[in-house]
């Protein structure tokens, strides 16, 4: 009898669609080959705020190969009431519909679409067209835009975000205060930048249907979206997005390039490609730059007596992005008196959106940089003043967690950094011309769980496919449901396919809040644990009845494509012989996952978040002031780990993008012209691998069986949280110099 072999739940299988991505299989939304396709190059607005009075657009007409140039004035009917443009992540305010009017709301907003036979024709007769404005004045200064900032009023809608009740006296506390630290601390405007810009291939089949490929991180969301902005039947659209390079949430919703290809494709019924350029993308989604001002008392022990927090985003001025920034400090730490307070500004920009852990890694992240200036005033190791003030429970609505290992998560972290040989004072380690810092910070992100359905088709030669609309943004979601469909069925993963990013496909959320394991591996679940009750049944017709005695599944292991019974091992009957026994040619189930009865009494009871402590070593060049992140320990509670893998780059990543937050990331915009300044990849840094260094990541062990049903809790925001926190604390500890703004650029230094 062989050993039972399972490549199940916690295997570090290595990613399934690797292959097809490093040999360009992988197809993405501007890669389709569809026929008579034509290319639409968006036409910048030159100015940031105003109407446009006339549109030349002869020379553009005149280059051959154009088709059309599209404008407000001969585009297609679409909806003109704003509801009928809300998608699955609207925020409240009137949605952006480009090509709707002769407005301008923005700098580089779309206001003309040259179509052309070639991509080259597009662009070159794009730069022809002539369009005169009547310019307004605008404000695109964060700070300036201060002098309007409001809290919309609590609406029905998610994503109006609203600060806690207070709780004891926070002003009183820090008035009577022995220690205090209070300032304002800022973050910059940071742009998403994933790989693939956005891009959608619209195909027009001339029966009324179109097939869209997009550039997004849900199919079904754009779907609903186009249907509901054109006035198309569902069943007509069809989004296909089974690749996506990257996203970060800069494509949780469908963006203007879907818009104008789908026009486009109207108007001519013809298939239409757009893809935004890479400055292009600096005109749509954006991280809010955010002032955070923080008040913390404390007694001489280190124990906090007092959060106070007043924070302001900045958004739009025709939709109300909001964060919550205020809340993750107050829920963290146990303290007797906190307040919070939040607004939004608007300014003249396209609306800011959700950028990987949005408001947690803003939040969150520069309150742990005034918690580490506490832990000095104290004079307190900074991890061991984060232990004085741990809360056990979610300190702003006095709630259990359904599981917090962030205890576990400190020490163990602290263990493999060799945190106790740090020396307390700052600029006391140094190894040639750097000085050296080793810095902590706390992260948090929520863990949630939403509806999502999947498929399973098992067929009579025992492969199985799985099958959901979700997406895979480059999180790992196609092995997760592989994994996830092994591990229940006893399949070696060479004989499962997982299908995703196609609105055609079972019903399942944009991937985004680090949902998608939680849900999708659920959905997965139970569509194979229906196939296997089906193989339960059918196996019943095997000769001699080799499974007799077992009542239900849960007697049976599934191993090595056979059902074996748990009470005796030798009595086995594989798939394919039940299947065939049962005179069944294929299985197929659609299951949907969703939080049930108990769930909702246990989510209104109970905290649900996944936490984080990062260490970082820092060092810095006591001359130039340039400083090198050499080491990163990022030690997480994030539940069950389905692929430590798999699991570990999503944390790598986020790490990477915490440096890049807390030393390059900064978008510039000119407030005169009213436009992004350092809209490329060579202006606007991010992390190259020069700047990467020795990044280890911990999973600490954390059962929950509570939050979601299989244990698991997402992993694809928390690795950011804490990160530029981390690095900021340890960039003070290096040098003694406390920056309360990040980036931390050199100039911040000097
Ligand atoms: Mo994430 S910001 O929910 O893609």
């Amino acid at each position: 009898m062989n050993a039972p072999h399972k490549v199940g739940i916690g295997t570090p299988l290595a990613r399934v669609d690797g292959a097809d991505k490093v040999t360009g299989r992988a197809k993405y939304a501007a890669e389709y080959a569809v026929p008579d396709l034509l290319y639409g190059v968006a036409v910048p607005a030159r100015i940031a705020k105003g109407r446009i009075v006339s549109i030349d657009d002869a020379a553009a007409r005149a280059v051959p190969g154009v088709v059309e140039v599209m404008t407000h004035e001969n585009r297609p009917k679409q909806a003109w009431l704003d509801h009928s443009w809300k998608d699955e992540l609207s925020i409240p305010g009137d949605p952006f519909k480009a090509l709707h009017d002769d407005r301008v709301l923005f700098a580089g907003q779309p206001v003309a679409l040259v179509i052309a036979e070639t991509f080259e024709a597009a662009r070159f007769a794009a730069g022809l067209v002539q369009i005169d404005y009547d310019a307004e004045a605008h404000n695109v200064d964060f700070d300036t835009s201060l002098a309007e900032k409001f809290l919309p009023p609590k609406g029905m809608r998610r994503n109006t975000f609203h600060p806690p009740k207070a709780r004891g006296d926070a002003g009183a506390a820090f008035d009577a205060a022995a220690l205090k630290v209070s300032g304002e601390y800022r973050l910059a405007t940071e742009h998403h930048n994933p790989m693939e810009m956005h891009a959608s291939t619209v195909e027009w089949h001339g029966d009324g249907k179109i097939t869209v490929y997009d550039k997004v991180q849900g199919s079904q969301n754009t779907q609903s979206y186009l249907a509901g902005a054109f006035k198309l039947s569902k069943k007509d659209v069809r989004v296909v997005n089974a690749y996506v390079g990257g996203g970060f949430g800069s494509g949780l919703r469908p963006q203007w390039q879907v818009q104008l290809a789908t026009m486009g494709a109207i108007l001519l019924e013809r298939s239409v490609r757009v893809v935004m350029t890479r400055q292009q993308m600096f005109y749509h989604a954006h991280r809010p730059e955010c002032t955070y001002e923080i008040r913390l008392g404390a007694e001489h022990t280190g124990k906090l007596t007092s959060i106070y927090g007043d924070a302001t985003t900045s958004t739009s001025r025709f939709e109300n992005n909001m964060e919550d920034i205020v809340t993750w400090g107050m829920m963290n730490y146990d303290c007797p008196n906190a307040e919070g307070h939040y607004t939004i500004a608007p300014r003249d920009t396209y609306t800011s959106a959700d950028m990987r852990a949005p408001g947690a890694v803003t939040g969150m992240g520069l309150f742990e940089i005034a918690i580490d200036e506490m832990a000095y005033e104290a004079k307190v190791d900074p991890l061991e003043f984060r232990m004085i003030n741990y809360s056990e429970t979610e300190a702003m609505n006095q709630v259990p967690f359904t599981s917090k290992a962030l205890r576990e998560a400190y020490r163990e972290g602290a263990e493999r950094f060799g945190w106790a040989e740090r020396s307390p004072e700052p600029r006391s380690m140094k190894e040639d011309r750097e000085l050296i810092g080793w810095g902590v910070a706390t992260g948090m992100w929520d863990a949630q769980f939403s509806k999502t359905s999947a498929r399973a088709r098992l067929s009579a030669n025992g492969d199985l496919e799985v099958a959901s609309a979700t997406s895979d943004i480059g999180t790992g979601t196609y092995t997760v449901m592989t994994q996830v469909a092994a591990d229940t069925l006893g399949l070696s993963p060479d004989r499962i396919t997982a299908r995703l990013g196609d609105s055609d496909l079972p019903a399942a959320p944009v991937e985004g809040g680090s949902w998608a394991a939680a849900s999708t591996g659920a959905a997965v679940q139970l569509a194979c644990r229906s196939v296997a009750e089906k193989l339960f049944k059918a196996a019943d017709k095997v000769e001699n009845r080799p499974l007799w005695g077992a009542q239900s599944i849960d007697d049976l292991d599934f191993v090595d494509g056979e059902m074996v019974l748990k009470s005796d091992p030798t009595k086995r009957v594989s798939l394919t012989d039940a299947m065939r026994a049962g005179g069944l040619d294929v299985i197929e189930v659609e299951e949907t996952a969703k939080p049930g009865l108990s769930d909702m009494v246990s989510m209104a009871k109970k905290a649900r978040n996944t936490h984080s402590a990062v260490f970082v070593e820092v060092r810095v060049d006591e001359e130039l002031d340039q400083v090198r992140v050499t080491r990163v320990v990022n030690a997480v509670a994030a539940g069950r780990i389905i692929n430590p893998r798999t699991a570990r780059s999503q944390i790598l990543g986020g790490v990477v993008m915490g440096i890049g937050m807390a030393l390059h990331e900064e978008t510039f915009i000119d407030a005169t012209l009213g436009r992004w300044m350092n809209h490329n990849y060579a202006e606007y840094h991010v992390p190259a691998h020069a700047d990467i260094e020795d990044v280890d990541v911990i999973f600490v062990d954390e059962p929950d069986p509570e939050v979601t049903p299989l244990g698991v809790k997402g992993l694809g925001e928390i690795g950011i949280v804490g990160t530029a926190a981390a690095v900021a604390n340890a960039i003070f500890h290096a040098t003694g110099k406390r920056v309360r703004s990040l980036p931390i650029t050199v100039d911040k230094l000097l």
